[in-house]
């Protein structure tokens, strides 16, 4: 058995199925090829079934991303579209598939008892047949084939064998074994794995996946226990989003591998250093906020300020620390550039993050560089990372933000004056009284933009400390008759919705960008303006 374990992300598609983390297709591009600098083994791209939308995302991810290898790479990832076991889905998944250099068709059918009965509403004898069927059926495409018995963690280990080894009969090269539902523990979930290695014929020559959810948090304590019984592939989401709790997250399994690698014996291809610049691109993207004490990649799990462990850190970094920053790519690094630094120093430090900005994005960075440059003494990679996420990754403006006032304190109404540039090129001014400058704010967009939505979710923190600090605010909107996307599992349509994000030194203007990037995001979704217009935004986002 090889002590290689491939690195399966789902941030994509099981990531994306989380409520609230819908991402447009220019994000989900730009997520897949920073998933391949990584080093991700596979990329689940999405569930090309689900719309026309999603199928055309997967296949751009399946030219773009699958067809060339990231810098310092051999090989391009895997692109994989996840598909019900259905000839439809499958020719879905395959049409958008196809593209990529090295395609995967992931097909699922369930096989616990209580999903076959209520969901499937098919006894078993059948679902063996149809699962071998859909298995043969995708490999008259693709010679690389997943099969997954879904619930697969409340199914009875000897009719799991069964299906497994029709499916392996049938052409499947990967046999992911999911706990759908978060159920196992992970004692209960290693002997799954071990017994499905012993009893399922055919298994040897194939490789053994385990997708763990995190409903009673031990989705990455079980997802180890199957790599400890023999299991080669895990699917993991970054940020660990995903269904209900969420998925296994990619940063605490590969890091596990990585800090105790004496107790595994195991290795990844993941480049760990890129894995904080992932994680907040995907946050940013989603509107989905990493808690503060989050394993790896949360705001604390490197910050050591109570007074005992600062006097340790001193002494030796090792008395309370079990990994280095840097390896995640935490740099504490503050950049000695200001008003006066030039243009290729920025372009290099950028590269050495990993943003490779082509000129017209470089000049759009530094001119934000040097507009802070002027507001704030010592400019940090995080705030370079906080203007890339805000002035690069931003899909086309459909408005756009000219000049924003704001009035408020104790005296009198909190007013905004804000003006916007329309999709005509016009200016707009709206005035608007809130509770508060930010509903003041919010306000006065409504009357220009005039897209009736709900916000879910606000919030705002310090890129980094001091009080010259910029803002960071991320928001998340539903639109009022707003699209649905398709839940490949529940079979379910759930409306989607749209994430923004703004950053600025001023807590009310970032706050208004993040509200308008957001708006944006759900105009070009709906087609709330001009055909053309539209075009022109898809083309450009
Ligand atoms: O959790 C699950 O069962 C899944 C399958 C589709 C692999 O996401
Ligand atoms: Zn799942």
């Amino acid at each position: 058995m090889t002590n290689y374990v491939r690195i399966f992300d789902t941030t994509l598609r099981d990531g994306e199925q989380s409520p609230g983390a819908t991402m447009t297709s220019a994000e989900k591009l730009e997520v897949a090829r920073a998933l391949s600098r990584l080093g991700v083994d596979i990329i689940e791209a999405g569930f090309a079934a689900a719309s026309p939308d999603d199928l055309e995302a997967v296949k751009r991810i399946a030219i773009d991303v699958g067809g060339a290898p990231a810098p310092g790479r051999d090989q391009p990832p895997i692109i994989c579209s996840l598909a019900r076991a259905n000839k439809v889905d499958i020719d879905k998944a395959w049409e958008a598939v196809r593209h990529a250099k090295r395609p995967r068709i992931h097909t699922f059918l369930a096989t616990s008892p209580i999903h076959m009965k209520y969901k499937l509403k098919m006894d078993p004898e059948q679902v063996i047949e149809r699962a071998a069927e859909m298995v043969a059926y995708a490999k008259s495409f693709c010679d690389d084939v997943e099969f997954s018995p879904e619930d697969a963690g409340r199914s009875e280990p000897e009719f799991l064998y069964v299906v497994l080894a029709e499916a392996i009969k049938a052409g499947a090269t990967t046999l992911n074994i999911p706990d759908t539902v978060g159920y196992t523990t992970p004692d209960e979930f290693g002997k799954l794995i071990e017994g499905i290695i012993k009893n399922t014929p055919g298994i040897e020559k194939r490789i053994v996946s385990v997708h763990c959810h995190d409903d009673l948090g031990m989705a990455t304590a079980n997802t180890l226990a199957g790599i400890r019984a023999g299991a080669r592939q895990a699917e993991v989401t970054i940020n660990g989003i995903g269904e209900r709790a969420g998925n296994t997250s990619l940063e605490e399994v590969v890091m596990s591998l990585h800090t105790r690698k004496p107790v595994f014996g195991l290795e990844s291809g993941i480049d760990t250093t890129q894995i904080m610049r992932v994680s907040k691109l995907v946050s940013n993207y989603t509107g989905m906020v990493v808690q503060p004490n989050k394993a790896i990649v949360g705001a604390n799990a490197f910050a050591h300020e109570a007074g005992i462990h600062q006097d340790g850190m001193l002494k030796h970094h090792q008395t309370y620390e079990i990994m280095r920053p840097e390896t995640v790519g935490v740099t504490q690094t503050r950049l000695v550039l200001g008003k006066h630094s030039g243009r290729h120093a920025l372009k290099k430090r950028l590269a050495e993050l990993g943003y490779m900005l082509n000129e017209a994005e470089l000049d759009k960075a530094f001119e934000r560089f040097k507009n802070l440059a002027d507001k704030k003494k010592t400019i940090t990679d995080a705030d370079l990372e906080a203007i890339i996420s805000d002035e690069i990754y931003q899909p086309r403006e459909v408005f756009a933000l000219e000049e924003m006032q704001v009035v408020c304190g104790t005296l009198g109404m909190p007013t905004a004056t804000v003006r916007l540039r329309g999709p005509d090129g016009k200016s707009v001014v709206r005035a608007a009284m809130g509770t508060g400058p930010v509903d003041a704010t919010y306000k006065a967009i409504d009357e220009i933009v005039g897209v009736s939505n709900t916000l879910l979710e606000f919030v705002i923190h310090a890129v980094t400390e001091g009080i010259d600090a910029l803002g960071e605010v991320t928001v998340r909107i539903e639109g009022a008759n707003g699209s649905h996307t398709l839940d490949a599992q529940k079979e379910t349509e759930t409306p989607r919705t749209f994430g923004g994000h703004g950053a600025d030194t001023d807590i009310i203007v970032a706050s208004a960008k993040a509200y308008l990037s957001a708006l944006n995001k759900l105009l070009v979704a709906s087609g709330d303006y001009g055909e053309a217009e539209k075009a022109a935004a898809v083309e450009a986002m």
